[in-house]
């Protein structure tokens, strides 16, 4: 058989490296249903080039809905619709960076966004987290030191450590930014994934200031195969996007899926599909934590309240890159640590997804990890 998904792991080994869905958790019927009402309207439009800002009642939706989900007003006028946050990604490394330019990042950070930025010859600048996330004094004197291009963050429920920066910090990161004149880009995909309550209004809802630029998208909280995402930003960033030649060639991006998408917006299908999410990534959390707790009790980490990840903490000395090959012959992955780090720290760090496996899959990852973790032991 040909693949056809990026992650296809043997049904033996559990992966939880997998930083994605399982099909069984996909919305098929709810995509049906959008494209059904699509079709209803016997109206080819979305068959031709589209607007290069986006399919406009698709952003009608968006707007509307992110403005209840945020609890600030989201405005059409400031939504470019993307082919997800990769995409945006790639498009404002073209537009606002030169090879050669400093990147700021969280230490740790998104190990794909490195790859982004390794493809626009950026340079990457780690700067240090808490508990809480970024630190702004960190931030700044990196900023003083390098003249970055951009700040690039992941705010909420952060990739990997799940960690989330509170109201506060966000309000000094934007005042840092207007202060020394720097763009933040914040990525902001796991914004709506909260599980015991919302975090803080996304660093988006600053775009006023013209320092932000936020990007969403429908792969976390809808289906990663649509490659459907947004820019939520300022006027003349958007004109900026709008006007790239990526987007004037292309006719804006993705007109037909993002025809379907808006039926699952306007259905009210997308609100409660993500309710559905949200109890069920919050259950696989308390089946992991407690199994966690049980088998592998050596590690350390902080319970993630929303988001994909858990990032377990190990003993100095454990190089988690070194032994996965152990792991996975016990039949368990997961993501080093080294590969979040911008300067190949992190080493005894790993990264678990909860997204693509069951209750009991979870619970048997665990005891594997148990069991991985004791042949180590010298
Ligand atoms: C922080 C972060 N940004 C972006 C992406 C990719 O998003 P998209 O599918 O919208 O390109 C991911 C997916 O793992 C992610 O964790």
């Amino acid at each position: 058989m040909l693949r056809v998904t990026q992650a296809n792991p043997d049904p033996t080994f559990i992966n939880l490296g997998i930083g994605q869905p399982a099909l069984n958790l996909l919305p098929l019927a709810q995509i049906q249903q959008g494209a059904q009402m699509w079709l209803a309207e016997n109206d080819p439009s979305a068959l031709n080039y589209g607007v290069e800002e986006g399919e406009g009642y698709l952003r009608v939706a968006l707007a509307e809905w992110l403005s209840g989900e945020y609890g600030t007003a989201v405005s059409l006028s400031n939504l470019f619709i993307s082919a997800g946050a990769s995409q945006a990604l790639d498009l404002i490394c073209t537009l606002y960076s030169q090879p050669g330019d400093v990147v700021l990042v969280e230490e740790p950070t998104y190990f794909l966004a490195l790859r982004i930025f390794a493809d626009h010859g950026l340079q990457v600048v780690g700067v240090a987290m808490d508990e809480q996330g970024l630190i702004p004094e960190a931030v700044e004197a990196a900023v003083r030191q390098h003249r970055p291009a951009f700040l690039y963050t992941i705010p909420s429920f952060q990739n990997p450590t799940a960690v989330t920066l509170p109201a506060e910090r966000r309000a000094q990161l934007v005042a840092l930014a207007e202060q020394y004149g720097f763009l933040i880009v914040a990525d902001e995909v796991y914004q709506l994934l909260g599980y015991t309550a919302a975090p803080p209004p996304p660093l988006a809802s600053h775009s006023a200031s013209g320092h932000v630029l936020g990007i969403g998208s429908f792969s976390k909280i809808l289906a990663p195969g649509l490659r459907l995402g947004w820019v939520q930003a300022a006027p003349q960033h958007l004109q900026r996007l709008v006007g790239s030649g990526l987007v004037d060639s292309g006719g804006g991006v993705n007109p037909l899926v993002s025809a379907v998408v808006r039926g699952v917006l306007t259905s009210g299908a997308q609100q409660a599909y993500v309710a559905q999410l949200r109890a069920e990534y919050g259950r696989r959390i308390r089946v992991l934590d407690e199994a966690l707790q049980t088998h592998l009790p050596q590690a350390q980490y902080v319970v993630p309240q929303g988001g994909f990840f858990f990032w377990l903490s190990l003993p100095e000395g454990v190089d988690t890159a070194a032994q996965l090959p152990r792991a996975r012959a016990l039949g368990v992955g997961y993501q080093p640590g080294r590969n979040f780090s911008s300067r190949g720290d992190l080493a005894s760090q790993l990264r678990l997804s909860f997204a693509f496996y069951d209750e009991e899959a979870l619970r048997e990852a665990a005891v594997r990890l148990g069991q991985w973790y004791r042949q180590l032991a010298p």
